[in-house]
């Protein structure tokens, strides 16, 4: 499929304003990115606020807890304003895209009639249509998994006007899952499995790294499922992609989420010894410690298979800083369960990880099992859980004390004159007057202390030197 033209904005058309809001994960900061691309050839630039733009998206998850209700309430903030603008004989387009568009479908139209566009993470090349027609005043519910490449309909990389916006970046390699743990709405929003070919991620990744990017996220929903069509045609890993992008100069450092681990196959593991780029970080959720309650989830995996795993990594990467995410209080978890989940904590030790209660997902096969367990019970599982990983989290930062880390500064901090940025851990590492051009670069920093969420550090010496 070709792509479309999107390097020269109509000069002739109005220029409108869309303001578009993100929920959620890496994945919808990406989409987002990619439906202000879309939409710029048509005239539109950013919005700062919803009072001042003419389209307003909501670029919604449906991973966390009452999603769906926090969309209704800021539609119905929108509701309002669209009542103010009208008075003023002024409109206003409103659309709700991602997962709980793709969820909700028609009902969300039902239910907040403010709403004109709903569309599905799937469709979103066809935004510009959808508008037009909604600026007719018709509804458009656009949440159908077609069958052709999004990603292809997309602006080629270096036509994007929101490409870089700092040193770091996104880039979603893979969409959807196969998965069907039985706790996850992924499968059903997202849908199945699909990889984006080498070259389209290495001719985007290039881009990037030409407008100034130094380091690349490679986002899927299971992304070390990873298996796109490489230049012979053939089906490439993961591990195989990451080799090749490492060749690309510039870039300095990739990373890759969220990962499942039934994936972790040698290729992957053997890119974490040999890619010196490869950051020595891996996010490999485990939700449970406790076989049954895997089973139940589907996960597919055991506590010793996921151990193995660890192990292998950690062969590969010695240094090798590791997170998860955690659900307690899945139905049917015993106390005996979760105290497994404790124990695999202790083992594994953890740099750094996401827990969260059980929250039944209409539509998922757990939602609808019995055992479902007490709020109070979750909350107090849960307090005991992050208890042990903060303690984890912060004796892991105050390790690094004393060490000299490689640092990418990619934000300024509160204080004037400070920057911050990443180590190879993903720790956000602060530093007090810092040289202005070091923002964007990466530095060598002696770390003086280690806290509960981050560093603090001092120039290294061979780098004071030139600052
Ligand atoms: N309840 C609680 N946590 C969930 N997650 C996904 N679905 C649910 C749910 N129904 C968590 C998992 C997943 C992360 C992205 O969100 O831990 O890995
Ligand atoms: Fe959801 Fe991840 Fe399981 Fe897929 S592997 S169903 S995205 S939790």
């Amino acid at each position: 499929m070709s792509e479309p033209d999107a390097a020269r904005p109509d000069s002739s058309a109005p220029q409108k304003k869309i303001f578009i809001k993100t929920y959620g994960c890496q994945m919808n900061v990406y989409d987002s990115g990619r439906m202000a691309d879309v939409m710029a050839p048509e005239g539109y630039v950013d919005a700062s606020s919803p009072e001042e733009a003419d389209v307003v998206i909501l670029n919604t998850c449906h991973i966390r807890e009452r999603a769906a209700d926090k969309v209704y309430s800021e539609l119905g903030r929108l509701r309002d304003l669209k009542a103010e603008k009208a008075a003023r004989g002024e409109g206003l387009i409103v659309g709700v895209a991602g997962c709980v568009a793709q969820a909700e479908g028609a009902e969300m139209q039902r239910r907040a009639p403010v709403v004109d566009i709903v569309v599905g993470p799937q469709s979103y090349h066809h935004l510009p249509g959808l508008v037009a027609r909604a600026g007719n005043g018709s509804g458009v519910i656009e949440t159908e998994f077609p069958v052709e490449d999004k990603f292809a309909s997309l602006p080629a990389p270096e036509k994007r006007r929101t490409l870089a916006r700092g040193p770091t970046a996104f880039l979603t390699i893979q969409e959807g899952c196969d998965k069907f743990c039985t706790f996850c709405v992924v499968p059903y929003t997202r849908g199945s499995e699909f990889s984006r070919p080498v070259a389209r991620i290495a001719d985007e990744a290039r881009a990037l790294a030409d407008a100034g990017v130094r380091e690349i996220t490679l986002l899927g929903q299971n992304v070390n499922a990873y298996h796109g069509e490489d230049a012979k045609g053939r089906s490439a890993s993961l591990g195989a992609l990451i080799r090749e992008l490492a060749a690309i100069d510039g870039l300095e450092r990739l990373r890759y989420t969220t990962s499942h681990p039934r994936d972790m196959d040698e290729e992957l593991i053997a890119a974490h010894a040999e890619v010196g780029k490869l950051m020595p970080y891996l996010h490999l959720p485990v939700q449970s410690g406790s076989d049954r309650i895997l089973d139940l989830m589907n996960r597919q995996h055991t506590v010793e298979f996921y151990l193995d795993i660890i192990g292998r990594v950690r062969a590969a990467r010695p240094d090798v800083a590791l997170s998860s995410d955690f659900i307690v209080g899945f139905p049917g978890e015993t106390e005996a369960d979760f105290e497994a989940t404790l124990a695999l904590i202790r083992e594994v030790r953890f740099a750094q990880a996401y827990s969260f209660k059980y929250s039944p997902r209409p539509g998922t096969p757990a939602a609808t099992r019995d055992g479902q367990l007490p709020e109070e019970v979750k909350t107090e599982r849960l307090h005991r859980l992050q208890t042990l990983l903060n303690e984890q989290q912060q004796s892991f930062n105050e390790a690094c004390a004393g060490r000299k880390l490689p640092v990418l500064f990619d934000r300024r901090g509160r204080e004037p004159g400070q920057l911050v940025g990443r180590s190879p851990y993903l720790q956000s590492v602060h530093l007090d007057q810092a040289p202005a051009h070091f923002f964007g670069e990466i530095a060598e920093v002696e770390i003086e202390q280690g806290f509960a969420n981050s560093l603090r550090g001092r120039l290294a010496e061979s780098e004071a030197a030139f600052g």
